[in-house]
């Protein structure tokens, strides 16, 4: 399957890719986790990104094309691949056409996670995730076995930096001025699934259902 996974900051998308590829060999490729882990090992992209995805910004069109380009071509991608936070603007979604076009590639469906407000910035206050494997929890709904520590990989839980009050607000501001409309842009090429991202269960029955 080649699926895009398509909501606001904190509406499930990396933890529903985590469990669908547990479920069917998909990759997750999350561009959050590509610029995170540029940050971690100081490259040169990382410095690029830093002070915008701190701020919540985001980071320019060509970058992120630079990267997915390479990225969308290497092996693993072949057995499918979850889009977790691309596209993310108009141009990134023209540029993504373009290049399944020149590969003879086909998306299966743009997956939209449905949340009200008031449930992301709760969400997003109690999210931690673990500084060397990525995984996701919740202090509230997916809570670690040992307080602070990762079940997988056993290094430390911590806050991401861009989970302050005014970065998440502002994240949502970009969301709802530069992402959403690509609910529409995929609703026209007829490839648009909408599911509520309520309780983690009755989110992935009813995704398995609709791919
Ligand atoms: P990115 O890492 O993509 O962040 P995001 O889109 O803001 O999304 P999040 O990772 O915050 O949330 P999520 O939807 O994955 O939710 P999660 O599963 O963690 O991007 C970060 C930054 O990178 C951007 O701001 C930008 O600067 C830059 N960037 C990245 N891609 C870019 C691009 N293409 N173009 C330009 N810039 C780009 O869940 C959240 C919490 O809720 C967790 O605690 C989880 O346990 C809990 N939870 C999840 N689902 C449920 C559920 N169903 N029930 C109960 N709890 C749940």
């Amino acid at each position: 399957m080649k699926v895009i996974l398509l909501g606001p900051p904190g509406a499930g998308k990396g933890t529903i890719a985590k469990a669908l590829m547990q479920h069917d060999g998909s990759v997750q490729i999350s561009t959050g986790d590509i610029l995170r882990a540029a940050i971690a090992a100081g490259t040169t992209l990382g410095k690029q990104v830093e002070a915008a995805m701190a701020a919540g910004n985001l980071v320019t069109d060509e970058l992120i094309m630079d990267i997915m380009e390479q990225r969308l071509q290497e092996e693993d991608c072949q057995q499918g691949y979850l889009l977790d936070g691309f596209p993310r603007t108009i141009p990134q979604a023209e540029a993504l056409k373009a290049l399944l076009a020149k590969l003879g590639e086909t998306l299966d469906c743009v997956l939209e996670l449905d949340i009200p407000r008031d449930v992301i910035v709760d969400r997003l206050t109690t999210r931690r995730t673990c500084n060397n494997c990525g995984e996701i929890y919740n202090i509230k709904s997916k809570p670690p076995r040992v307080e602070g520590v990762c079940d997988v990989c056993g290094s430390d839980i911590v806050q991401r930096d861009d989970e302050t009050e005014e970065a998440i607000e502002n994240r949502l501001q970009v969301y709802n001025q530069q992402t959403a409309p690509l609910v529409d842009f995929y609703r026209n090429d007829g490839l648009l699934v909408s599911v509520p991202s309520s309780d983690i269960e009755p989110v992935m029955q009813a995704i398995q259902q609709r791919l």
